[in-house]
């Protein structure tokens, strides 16, 4: 987050508000938000790409009512992919027209909900759901806007992507062989869909623009075929999200204005060759937009020094609030933030409360030798895919999301409670 600074005493501020602050306050563990950081991001995003082009905020990221009001007042849309997240956006008065629906396996009561609701656009990632969407809209007396998702077949083995580009996948309908060609044809035919558009998202935490670019590439490709065979030009392209964050300080992230950049460059020049007009660009960021805006917050408990080993310096929390390092062996990094410290860095790990030895927060991290129980530690970049993919592993109680700014805190997602869990269990 950026505004975040360490006092002379050592103790870390966010928006103005020192951690000791917010952990008497709010406890701990807790994903602290920086709000002024989270809507200079979405602003980057949207002035990167001018008025040419929308940006989706992908809310399966991390998303809140406060977090649609933010993105509506910073002029961003949104992207979802399910009925909770649909609903989420509209209880907070984001436009529908400026929401777009996702998934591979979209209810027909989440495609009616959408169609009923006027979303902006449904994106269409399969043959049987070509067909399921045009009926649902017909028989809502609607013609509804989609874009179909491509898989654009960029080698996964070449480059480092959390791969969705691949055609070997759950995801999409695959541009060989002629697949994505007869999916726009059928769509063509069905009275109940307008297509505005094709889709790509190549993968997430991306570092390497190449393969944006190859992505961008092979679907202008497909709007000439579309053109040639259909005389039409299809007004709209996705490029989906993916650009990778820095978690460690080994990532060197691009910005938005250079990806923006680097898409608007392409696909002008692409159209430009194959003569025709240059579509209207839209992305979906998320965790380039939510990820580096929160830290979590927790506090030491047990440490566990195994001799010739290393430490091990368990915190309140655990996988439940970050899944992340279980899952996909991610990276982060961590530091001592309630105090200052002179003593000898030790090798340590961070680890959970869960009843799980892969119940870890971040594997390899030195933390001054003298930590001890009380302590506050965080682990920054926790914006994104923390909070959204926590779960109740153990009973374990799901932290808040405090937002501050300005001096002031407040949650936005509040902690869950012992009520909440047993409210649920109706046995
Ligand atoms: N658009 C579509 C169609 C997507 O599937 C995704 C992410 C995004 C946009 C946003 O991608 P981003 O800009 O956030 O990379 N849970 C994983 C990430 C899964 C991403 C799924 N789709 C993680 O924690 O790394």
């Amino acid at each position: 987050a950026q505004t975040v600074a360490r006092g002379a005493d050592g103790v870390v501020t966010v928006g103005g508000i020192d951690v000791i602050r917010l952990a008497e306050e709010f406890g701990t563990p807790a994903y602290i938000l920086d709000e002024a950081d989270f809507r200079a991001r979405a602003r980057a995003w949207r002035t990167a790409f001018g008025s040419d082009a929308d940006v989706f905020y992908a809310g399966k990221a991390f998303l809140s009512r406060a977090v649609v009001r933010w993105l509506n007042e910073e002029g961003l849309n949104l992207d979802v992919c399910s009925g909770g997240e649909l609903a989420t956006a509209l209880s907070a008065g984001m436009p529908a027209e400026r929401i777009a629906f996702h998934g591979n396996n979209k209810s027909a009561q989440e495609i009616e909900r959408a169609v009923s609701a006027g979303v902006g656009r449904i994106v269409l990632d399969s043959f049987p759901e070509i067909v399921r969407v045009a009926h649902i809209a017909q028989s809502l007396g609607k013609r509804q806007r989609v874009q179909i998702r491509v898989t654009v077949g960029v080698e996964a083995h070449t480059h480092e992507f959390i791969a969705t580009a691949h055609e070997d996948q759950k995801f999409g309908i695959p541009l060989a062989d002629g697949q994505a060609a007869e999916a726009v044809r059928r769509a063509l035919q069905l009275d109940g869909l307008e297509l505005i558009g094709i889709h790509s998202h190549i993968g997430s935490q991306i570092f390497d623009m190449s393969g944006f670019e190859v992505a961008a590439h092979r679907v202008v490709g497909l709007l000439k075929d579309i053109r040639d065979e259909h005389g039409i030009e299809l007004p709209e392209i996705d490029l989906g999200g993916g650009l990778g964050i820095a978690y460690t300080s080994d990532d060197d992230p691009r910005e938005p204005h250079e990806i923006a950049k680097a898409l608007t460059e392409i696909v002008g020049r692409e159209c430009e060759a194959a003569r025709l007009r240059t579509p209207r660009i839209s992305v979906e960021p998320g965790r380039a937009v939510v990820g580096p805006t929160a830290f979590t917050l927790y506090e030491v408990g047990t440490v566990k020094k195994l001799e010739g080993l290393r430490t091990y310096v368990s915190v309140d929390g655990g996988m439940s609030d970050n899944i992340r390092t279980a899952l996909y062996d991610a990276e982060y990094s961590v530091a001592l933030v309630s105090r200052s410290s002179d003593a000898a860095p030790m090798l340590a790990r961070v680890v959970g409360k869960h009843c799980e030895s892969g119940d870890i927060v971040v594997r390899d991290a030195f933390l001054p030798a003298d930590l001890a129980p009380g302590d506050l530690i965080a682990v920054p970049a926790t914006g994104a895919y923390c909070r959204s993919m926590a779960s109740n592993y153990n009973h374990v109680l799901r932290p808040p999301v405090v937002a501050v700014r300005d001096g002031a805190a407040r949650a936005i997602v509040r902690r869950e409670t012992e009520e909440d869990l047993l409210l649920l269990d109706v046995g």
